[in-house]
């Protein structure tokens, strides 16, 4: 079973937590051997005695916290573990330090517990910092267990912001801690030839008088207060939620709602500058304004380099990996889900058929907006009034698109936005930030999920390469609790695959990857689902056209190191202005039967500037405006997607676009209306293709490579591998939400579907009897 093979691996522990280790430093004149804990500022020292000490003496050491005054009470626990380890708690009480030796058999409170002798050599206060070296005898072993004294055994810490219940009490209870964490402590370089040396300076000191406490002998009842979480972790979860994208961020926000203690995992860094990012462009130096912040930077995000974590650099195509995924990075089109994207017609249960009062919950949360920039004045607007006069000769009409998501048939209008104030906003600046202040929500940042560990059909727990948060990065599930997987489309077949659930093919590469093998269960627990099948996304075409009135503000170069100077001024004052939007300007909708009879949607996404021209004519770059066309829901194409090698990359193996050709011939019977009526419209020069190659040898030459339009969905399709209450089959606690499970191509971009399909699979996760 995995769990016991987890079990065997702990022996690695060792070498990653060696890889943060304890340091020698000295303060108060001893070398300790220690951590100096970042995040809090706490120091926790350890000297232990010459190794040819004997008998009891080999059985102490002398100890040190030093902590910054906000941490109420620090705790270390002298095994990588809360439970079944010796616990030493200590807290400031007027000038004295309180401690207590504590010990807890399972996750709650820990009690008070007699054996050790502990006497404080020397303590120490001031305005900022408590500071506590103490003897702790009788110390390296106890009731089942003991800690390696040449070895790096690990030890955890844990630190609150909350003070104990009765601070002058050395017996008393107090609140699950506020963080924690571990490190190889490397006794081995711990013995110091002064041990005794330093034992007697605890004498002789000058520092503030020295008390000796006598350790608490009562063994408390059972604990009258809240019962409480590991002191010293790994702290098991009611709900652990795997990737901070639109699914992860709605599922985690409406989960801690209801009370439930969430973790969420996610593999990359901070974004937008609200969640701590700091990747600002050069004009915007020295403001907060990151390039996931200012919109109009979108053109430029694959072209300028950033943090090493954003981009995914192990999936082959464009996808997001930071606070936000794909949400923080993308286009920010935002489209209202029609009610023809949840019908069984396109692979929905009937069951979900209800879906409009989640997507009204989603509204409430995250408005859509046509007219981003705080002013109220409509920026760079030039396509609007020619593709106006493209469309509405066709009969199209101009609407509010949003204010009528089911008229998708001969509609155009404003492009919508996720944005408000000027920035992109989204999930990250609407769920994240109700989920962020509540204490039973918590986020770990960095953090790669690589498998489920599961006993057969129900999983206990995740794997991670986070040391720091549990024994060799696992993280384990309290009774009943469950994993919900919101890694991306190619993000969370992965994990599926590492933890023995998926195709043969796929699992096999796993197999083949020693690293990964170690953690997956017995192959009799296999499930062979069809993971990674039945993959959509839009197949779009670029025509590009020049007209007189366009401004293509300069094909949107130099908008990262160089932008026009009055319009970066602009956005800095008051974050209005051409920077407040992205690149689309104007969308349009139409239905169109194809050969076959089957209706398909196509999309148009109109915006200033250019990819690729490839006319050999003399153009003026200034006036190219894009008409980027989309097929979407009614596509009948799919491909599959997975690892690309053992090395586990992932992206496509087999590309979902135009593999019907009835999709490629009805986008081109799209194409060529668009064409002809754009013909009748006066100045208005089609420059791609030009009139030397015909739509048909432009389609068919299409670079593959610019096909996709980065809308991913159904590789994890509800119906063939997730249930309807998004419960991965034949297993009993483990959920995806996120692009994966959504089984066609919704009419618009997706991530507004996305978030509206996590409101209602969050829902029935939550209803679903037997959980945490
Ligand atoms: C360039 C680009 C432009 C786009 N433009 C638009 C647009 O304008 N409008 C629109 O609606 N849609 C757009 N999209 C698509 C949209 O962004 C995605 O459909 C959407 O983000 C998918 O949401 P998700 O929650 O399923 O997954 P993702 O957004 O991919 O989020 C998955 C998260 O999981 C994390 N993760 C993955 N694996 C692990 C792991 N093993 N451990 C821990 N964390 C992990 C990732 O880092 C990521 O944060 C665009 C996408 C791209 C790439
Ligand atoms: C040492 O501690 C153990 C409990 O861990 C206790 O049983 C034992 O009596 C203690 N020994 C001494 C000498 O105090
Ligand atoms: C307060 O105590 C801490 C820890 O002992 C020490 O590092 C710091 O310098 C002290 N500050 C002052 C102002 O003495
Ligand atoms: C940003 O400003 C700081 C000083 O305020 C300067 O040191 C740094 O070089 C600037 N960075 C850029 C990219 O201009
Ligand atoms: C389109 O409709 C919007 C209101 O939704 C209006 O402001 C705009 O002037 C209209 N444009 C055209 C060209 O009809
Ligand atoms: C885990 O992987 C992430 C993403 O690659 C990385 O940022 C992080 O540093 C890794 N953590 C450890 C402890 O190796
Ligand atoms: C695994 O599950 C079985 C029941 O299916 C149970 O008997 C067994 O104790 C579990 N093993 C572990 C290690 O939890
Ligand atoms: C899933 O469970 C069903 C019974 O509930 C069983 O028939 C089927 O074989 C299982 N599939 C896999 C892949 O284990
Ligand atoms: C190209 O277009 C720009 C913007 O409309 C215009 O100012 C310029 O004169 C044009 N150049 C030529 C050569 O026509
Ligand atoms: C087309 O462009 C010419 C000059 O290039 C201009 O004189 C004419 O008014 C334009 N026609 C329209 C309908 O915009
Ligand atoms: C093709 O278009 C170019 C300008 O883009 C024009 O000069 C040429 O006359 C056109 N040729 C035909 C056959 O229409």
């Amino acid at each position: 079973m995995a769990i016991f093979k987890r079990v065997l691996t702990l022996a690695s522990v060792l070498g990653a937590a060696l890889a943060q280790g304890s340091t020698a430093y000295t303060d108060e004149g001893i070398i300790f051997q220690g951590l100096q804990e970042p995040t809090h500022g706490v120091s926790y020292g350890f000297v232990l005695p010459p190794t040819t000490a004997t008998g009891a003496t080999a059985q102490e050491f002398i100890g040190e916290i030093v902590a910054p005054v906000a941490n109420q009470w620090v705790g270390v626990a002298l095994g990588g573990q809360m439970a079944d380890n010796l616990l030493l708690v200590a807290w400031p009480n007027a000038n004295e330090i309180v401690f207590s030796p504590r010990y807890a058999t399972g996750y709650i409170q820990p009690t008070p517990y007699a054996g050790p002798t502990i006497t404080t050599l020397k303590q120490s206060f001031n305005s900022t910092h408590w500071s506590w070296v103490y003897r702790c005898q009788n110390c390296t072993t106890w009731s089942g267990g003991s800690f390696d004294t040449n070895s790096a055994p690990v030890f955890a810490w844990a630190i609150s912001l909350t003070a104990v219940f009765d601070p002058s009490d050395p017996t008393s209870d107090f609140n699950e801690h506020d963080d924690f964490g571990f490190w190889g402590e490397i006794t081995a370089n711990a013995h110091s030839d002064d041990y005794n040396t330093y034992l007697n300076g605890g004498t002789v000191t000058s520092t503030p008088p020295t008390t000796t406490t006598t350790p608490p002998t009562t063994t408390s009842s059972s604990p009258t207060s809240t019962p409480s979480a590991p002191l010293a972790s790994p702290t098991p979860y009611d709900y652990i939620v795997v990737g901070a994208g639109p699914g992860g961020l709605v599922t985690a926000d409406r989960l801690s709602q209801a009370g439930k203690k969430v973790l969420l995992l996610e593999r990359g860094g901070p974004s937008t500058g609200e969640t701590g990012g700091r990747d600002v462009p050069p004009w915007a130096n020295g403001t907060s304004l990151t390039r996931y912040d200012i919109p109009g930077e979108f053109q430029a995000m694959f072209g300028s380099s950033g943090p090493s974590y954003w981009f995914c650099s192990d999936i082959n195509t464009f996808a997001g990996c930071l606070v936000g995924g794909g949400s923080s990075i993308n286009g920010g089109l935002y489209w209202y889900p029609t009610d023809l994207d949840f019908s069984t017609d396109r692979g929905w249960p009937s069951s979900w058929s209800n879906h409009d009062q989640y997507t009204q919950a989603l509204i409430q949360r995250l408005p859509s907006n046509d007219n981003t920039s705080p002013d109220g004045v409509r920026y760079l607007e030039e396509v609007f009034p020619v593709m106006s006069d493209i469309l509405t000769p066709m009969g199209f009409q101009n609407i509010t698109l949003n204010s009528n998501p089911n008229f998708k048939d001969h509609a155009f209008g404003y492009s919508a936005y996720n944005f408000q104030n000027g920035k992109r906003w989204g999930p990250v600046a609407t769920y994240l930030q109700t989920a962020q202040p509540r204490s039973n929500f918590k986020m770990e940042l960095y953090t790669v999920v690589t498998s489920v560990a599961r006993n057969g059909s129900t999983i206990t727990g995740v794997q991670t390469n986070n040391t720091a948060i549990g024994p060799n990065g696992f993280i384990p599930l309290n009774p009943n609790g469950r994993v919900i997987l919101s890694a991306g489309s190619f993000g969370t077949p992965r994990i599926l695959f590492q933890s023995g659930i998926g195709p043969s093919d796929m699992i096999s590469l796993v197999q083949q990857n020693a690293e990964a093998n170690a953690f997956l269960p017995p192959a009799s627990d296999f499930i062979d689902l069809p993971v990674g099948f039945n993959v959509q996304d839009n197949p779009s075409i670029n025509l590009m056209f020049t007209h007189p009135s366009i401004n293509a503000y300069d094909n949107w170069a130099n908008i990262w190191s160089d932008p026009v100077p009055a319009d970066a001024a602009q956005y800095l004052k008051d974050q209005t202005g051409v920077f407040a939007m992205s690149s689309p300007r104007v969308n349009f909708w139409r239905a169109t039967s194809g050969t076959d009879g089957i209706t398909r949607y196509a999309q148009g996404t109109v915006r200033p500037g250019f990819d690729s021209v490839t006319t050999s004519y003399p153009y003026n770059a200034s006036q190219v405006f894009s008409i980027t066309t989309y097929l979407s829901t009614g596509v009948t194409s799919r491909g599959r997607v997975g690892l690309t090698s053992s090395e586990l990359g992932a992206g496509a193996l087999t590309n979902p676009w135009f593999t019907d050709p009835v999709d490629k011939s009805t986008i081109i019977t799209v194409l060529e209306e668009i064409i002809s009526a754009a013909a009748k419209v006066p100045n208005l020069t089609l420059i791609t293709p030009d009139n030397t190659t015909t739509l048909t040898d432009y389609v068919n030459n299409y670079p593959t490579s610019s096909l996709g339009s980065n809308h991913w969905v159904g590789s994890c399709s509800i119906g063939q591998v997730v249930d309807e209450n998004a419960l991965v089959m034949n297993t009993t606690n483990l959920f995806v939400v996120d692009a994966s499970i959504v089984p066609a191509l919704m009419t618009g971009n997706p991530q507004g579907a996305i978030m509206s399909a996590a409101e209602q699979a969050v829902a029935r996760i939550l209803a679903l009897p037997g959980g945490p």
